[in-house]
């Protein structure tokens, strides 16, 4: 079915809660019904919409969005996937069979989180609780406590809007950086538009905790069992349920407080600039101080976008009905629930001034401003 609406309210739509329209909103729930969509009759500009968990929206939008409600997720025949390295690109010889998963572009990510942790399936329970959509997030790689869509992603399944038909990405022609690929490249945005996602899982145990102080929290989890029941007690619905304790401390609860998450990337600058940045919080702070970051293989470093906020003074405070969330710094948020987008927008113009100002780091921010 092909549901068309004209000046549709968004609010509810995007995780931010802005207030805003769209000129015409086509929902479809089938992937027949997409291929019906007259693209070229659509009100431009056209913009696909996952869950709206990632963008700001600035103001009405003048053309068309669209959404799709394919909701399914499916394992595939596990016997036709042989344990091959060409069937996964990560894969080495004679590892676990993957176990093929395929899901609709509609469903809620997390919602096919909880699915893979019930049926007992690893790889997407670090993952557990991200606002947003599949197709979204294989477009979006989006990514927490160490894994990243990527990691799980087989191939990615997409209507060509251009030439009309279907065709699907492996995972290296989907070229996946950080919340980055291909379809997010200004030539090519908006021309795919993701039908379903096929994921490889493991039912073989993968844990992955090496982020931060995921194992402590882990081990804190288990601690009540002995060494046995502790082995067995490390399932995909455990970690799930440790990652979701630790989001919903760190990172407001969209239905309560509206926000897109992290607002900014985490920047990576030269070892040169990480020795700069060093020495004058050394200086500032005394010798002792300690700058967080993330030595990259490439020699470059990664300096969390949330301390440079924080050092910034931005921690907790408000500005007109927008505010830099108190608990995480990187995260810009709706704080009166009526925030307009310009006072976002004036917040994140400030926040980037200030950290240009002070440690000479551009930041840029990780959500779409639409
Ligand atoms: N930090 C502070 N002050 C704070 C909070 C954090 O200085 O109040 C510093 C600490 O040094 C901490 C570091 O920031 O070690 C990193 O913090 P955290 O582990 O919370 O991760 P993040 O870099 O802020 C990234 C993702 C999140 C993801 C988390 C967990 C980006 C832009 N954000 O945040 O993703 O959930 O890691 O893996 O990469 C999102 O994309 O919307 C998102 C929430």
């Amino acid at each position: 079915m092909i549901k068309t609406e004209y000046y549709k309210d968004l609010t509810k739509m995007n995780t931010f809660g802005m207030k805003v329209k769209a000129r015409c909103f086509v929902e479809y729930d089938s992937v027949a019904d997409l291929v019906d969509i007259e693209f070229e009759e659509l009100a431009r500009p056209v913009l696909h919409m996952g869950g709206g968990s990632n963008l700001l929206f600035t103001g009405d939008f003048k053309g068309t969005v669209l959404h799709s409600k394919i909701n399914f997720i499916e394992i595939l025949d596990e016997s036709s996937c042989h344990p091959e390295p060409s069937c996964h690109p990560e894969r080495s010889e004679g590892s676990a069979i993957p176990v093929l998963v395929s899901v609709g572009a509609g469903v809620v990510f997390d919602e096919f989180c909880e699915w893979a942790a019930k049926e007992g399936l690893w790889g997407v329970e670090n993952l557990s609780y991200i606002p947003g959509e599949v197709g979204a997030s294989a477009v979006q790689n989006i990514g927490a406590y160490g894994v990243e869509a990527k990691d799980v992603i087989h191939k990615v399944y997409c209507y060509d809007t251009v030439e009309e038909e279907f065709v699907s990405f492996s995972v290296e022609e989907c070229g996946y950086g950080y919340r980055d690929s291909i379809f997010k490249k200004p030539e090519i945005r908006g021309r795919y538009i993701v039908t379903h996602v096929v994921f490889a899982l493991s039912r073989e145990p993968k844990p992955q905790l090496g982020y931060g102080h995921l194992k402590d929290a882990v081990d804190s989890a288990t601690s009540a069992c002995n060494p046995e029941q502790r082995e067995g007690s490390l399932t995909p619905s455990l970690i799930r349920k440790v990652i979701i304790k630790i989001r919903k401390e760190k990172l407001p609860e969209p239905s309560v407080m509206g926000s897109a998450g992290s607002f900014f990337k985490n920047p990576v600058v030269s070892a040169e600039h990480f020795a700069r940045i060093e020495a004058a919080v050394k200086a500032e702070q005394g010798a002792d101080a300690k700058v967080p970051h993330y030595d990259l293989p490439d020699g470059t470093v990664k300096v969390p976008a949330a301390w440079m906020i924080e050092q910034c003074g931005w921690k907790g405070r408000r500005s007109g009905g927008a505010a830099v969330y108190d608990k995480q710094p990187l995260v810009i948020v709706n704080y009166t629930g009526e925030a307009y987008p310009e006072e976002i927008i004036s917040l994140e113009k400030r926040i980037i001034a200030s950290v240009k100002d002070k440690f000479d780091v551009e930041l840029h921010p990780e959500v779409d401003h639409i």
